[in-house]
């Protein structure tokens, strides 16, 4: 197929996933074209059919420069999923495009610049070469892109500085810490330019410390590049430090999809609610879930803050002046959050339910 937009897909999505299956196991393309095996459970299915279906119809969009982030706890499908969206894993049934461009019916030739060119894999374990330089294994994907030698090298050099490695260039795998070899498999993904960087849980094997680095690290990329990354993580907190969007997995389905301020504040069912309990919410939830509207002359009072800002950051400002702060946007009072406001965030008590402060 070469028509490059269908009316499906919107502008501005890098990745365009319709109705995917990935079922493992004996006639396994059976299984998503029969309504009654598809709505099996996991164990029945496996019973009945020997399949395991990794991913359940799932659908989405990654949109241009965001951070996607897929989450779940192991086996919940992640893994066979990100490798869905180049065809390491095939998939089958559904559709995926790129840009656009139907995923599905490229040939060997165009599938191998999907996959050295436009979107690049970071994944657990990269397996760097242990006889080459941080430099060498740095411009790996650059030499099977074909450049020569000398722009392979510069280029190298220069993403080695971005991620922190200056001074080790001529060292080898094995005289790095586990964060450090991380790095090098991020600036190997990263030198070769790829619209889109695709993460496999690349920091679940560090120690939590040098784990929180990669991931300001991640952040700071994202911010100064606005490169888009899907990434795969079980981790909660990590999903919600790096996702502009997460979707929730379980048993091959996208339970929820959304920020992490409507995941924490709107969980979808019991499972979310569960998954999601103990997160500090005034970290995650912004001021506009603890907003009432101004009265009297509340919108010229109290230290100002944007609707972006924290729960956290409100109650702060709240304690440090004692007064109610007002929520302000391009000059206007949206309106006001007093210390009931965000206690009820706090204490997760829904806005409808609570009580007006006498
Ligand atoms: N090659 C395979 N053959 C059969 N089952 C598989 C295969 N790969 C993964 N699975 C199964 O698919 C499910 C999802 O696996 P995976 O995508 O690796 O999950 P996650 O990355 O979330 O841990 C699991 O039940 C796993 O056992
Ligand atoms: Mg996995």
């Amino acid at each position: 197929m070469n028509a490059p937009h269908t009316p499906t897909t919107p502008a501005q999505s890098v990745f365009s996933v319709r109705d995917l299956w990935k079922v493992f196991g004996p006639k396994a393309d059976l299984v998503p074209a029969d309504p009654e095996l598809a709505a099996l459970g996991a164990a029945e299915l496996r019973e009945r059919t020997g399949c395991t279906a990794a991913v359940r119809d799932v659908s989405f969009d990654v949109k241009k420069g965001e951070v996607f982030v897929v989450m779940g706890l192991s086996g919940s499908g992640k893994s066979t999923l990100v490798r869905c969206l180049t065809r390491l894993i095939e998939p089958t049934s559904g559709t995926i495009s790129i840009d656009g461009e139907d995923v599905l019916s490229m040939d060997g030739g165009r599938l191998r610049e999907l996959r050295r060119h436009r979107a690049s894999m970071v994944f657990q374990h990269f397996g760097l070469l242990p006889h080459r330089t941080v430099l060498d294994n740095i411009a790996y994907g650059l030499e099977i892109q074909g450049v020569g030698r000398g722009e392979r090298r510069e280029r190298a050099a220069e993403f080695a500085a971005k991620v922190g490695l200056d001074g080790m260039e001529q060292r080898r795998p094995g005289q790095l810490s586990g964060g450090q070899q991380q790095r090098v498999g991020l600036a190997r993904a990263l030198a070769v330019d790829p619209e889109v960087l695709l993460f496999d849980e690349p920091f679940s094997a560090l120690d939590p410390l040098i784990r929180r680095d990669m991931q300001e690290e991640v952040v700071r990329l994202h911010r100064e590049e606005g490169r888009t990354m899907v990434f795969i993580t079980h981790d909660l907190s990590e999903a919600l430090k790096l996702g502009d969007r997460i979707a929730l997995m379980r048993d091959g389905r996208i339970v929820q999809l959304g920020t992490p301020e409507e995941i924490v504040g709107a969980p979808a069912d019991d499972y979310v609610r569960d998954f999601v309990r103990d997160v500090p919410r005034e970290q995650v939830l912004t001021v506009r879930s603890a907003m009432r509207p101004a009265l009297g002359d509340e919108h010229e009072s109290g230290p100002a803050l944007g609707p972006g800002a924290t729960v956290h950051e409100a109650i702060e400002a709240v304690a440090r002046t004692g007064e109610n702060a007002r929520v302000v946007e391009d000059g206007r009072c949206l309106g006001v959050v007093d210390q009931a406001g965000l206690l009820g965030v706090v204490a997760g008590v829904p806005v409808a339910t609570r009580k007006a402060v006498a």
